[in-house]
Formats: structure tokens, sequence, C-alpha cells
């Protein structure tokens, strides 16, 4: 019984991760990417829509993941008192918590907010001399893609910490 519910924990728990970071890839590479070489007015309004999707589903998928994260770790693993944090697989856990909050915190209060105002700044939308985007504009979306990017590394070293776990090396 115990083995069939740990089994539907961890499959929520990494589906959840799967949806939050493929999500946030598919954001990144396939739509953030092309979707520069496209007129700024259209760019503007498929932003506009996206966001408020985004920010739900994000929300949704990030807390399942950890929530998801802290039972399998805790009521349905190792991590069943405080002295469990002193072995390898606690402080792997504990890091990988740490940052994956870190990271949640990263997209909730820093990426998603300045994307809402990029997204709301009507100045930063007008067209430049040449007609493309404007140097405030892209100065916009460069500081988004960091915050993505940061994102990224923190997913990469998240998900090392859950394979050496999974493979019972710590
Ligand atoms: C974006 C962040 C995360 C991703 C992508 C992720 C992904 C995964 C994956 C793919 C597995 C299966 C590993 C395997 O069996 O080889 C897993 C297992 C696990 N994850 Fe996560 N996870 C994330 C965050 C977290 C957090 C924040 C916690 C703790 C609160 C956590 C706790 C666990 C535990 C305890 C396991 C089971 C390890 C074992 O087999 O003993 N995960 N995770």
């Amino acid at each position: 019984m115990i083995v069939i519910l740990t089994a539907l924990v961890q499959w929520v728990h990494v589906a959840a991760a799967m949806l939050w970071v493929g999500g946030g890839v598919l954001l990144d590479v396939v739509l953030i990417g092309p979707l520069g070489r496209a007129p700024i007015e259209r760019r503007r309004l498929i932003g506009d829509f996206l966001a408020p999707i985004a920010t739900r589903f994000f929300a949704v998928t990030g807390g399942l993941t950890i929530l998801f994260g802290l039972v399998r770790g805790t009521v349905l693993g190792p991590v069943t008192t405080l002295d469990a944090l002193d072995s390898g697989y606690g402080v792997v856990w504990l890091a990988s918590l740490l940052l994956t909050i870190a990271i949640a915190i990263l997209g909730g209060r820093f990426l998603g907010p300045a994307f809402r105002r990029m997204q709301s700044d009507a100045a930063l939308w007008k067209s430049g001399p040449d007609g493309g985007p404007t140097g405030e504009l892209e100065a916009a979306l460069r500081k988004i893609r960091r915050f993505a990017r940061a994102q990224s590394v923190g997913f990469a070293l998240v998900l090392a910490g859950m394979v050496m776990m999974g493979l019972g090396v710590v």
C-alpha cells in the first residue's frame, strides 16, 4: 500500500516538475525567441494574452512540485527527523527545497512582475526610428531573459540533486 502511495506522490511530483520546467523552456526558447522577430504590436498582444495564463500555470505546477517533493522526502521518505538532514540525502533534499523556493520566488516576484511591467508600459512599445523595437524594450527583454537563464541554471542543479537521490548515491 505504502509503495503505491509513494509511486502516486512521486508521479504527481515528477509530472508537475516536468510541466513547470518544460513550460518555462517552451516560453523562453520557442515563444520569446522567435517572437522577437515578429512585429512589435503582435508581440505585445501575444504577451498580454499569455501573461495571466503563464502566471496561473507556473503557480500551480511550481506549488505542486514543492508540496509533493516535501511529502515524498518526509512522510514517504527518509527525512523524518532533523538529524536526517545531516545525511547526504538530507543535505541534497534540503538544498533542492531551498533552491526550488528561490527559483519560484525569482519567477513570481521578479520575472513575472518585470514581464507585466514591460507589457503595460506603452512608451516601451513605440516603434524605434527604424520601425523596430526601441532600445528600452530590448533592455526590458534582456532583463527578463537574464531571470529566465538564472532559473534554468537552478532547475538543472535541482534536477542533478533529484537524480542523485533517485540513484541512491547520496
Ligand atoms: C523544479 C524542481 C524539481 C524537479 C525538476 C524535480 C524532479 C524530480 C525527478 C525527475 C525525480 C525522480 C528522480 C529519480 O527517481 O531518478 C524527483 C524525485 C524526488 N524529488 Fe524532486 N524535483 C524538483 C524539486 C523537488 C523539491 C523542491 C523537493 C523537496 C521538497 C523534491 C523532492 C524529491 C524527492 C524526495 C524525490 C524522490 C527521490 C528518491 O527516489 O528518494 N524535488 N524529482
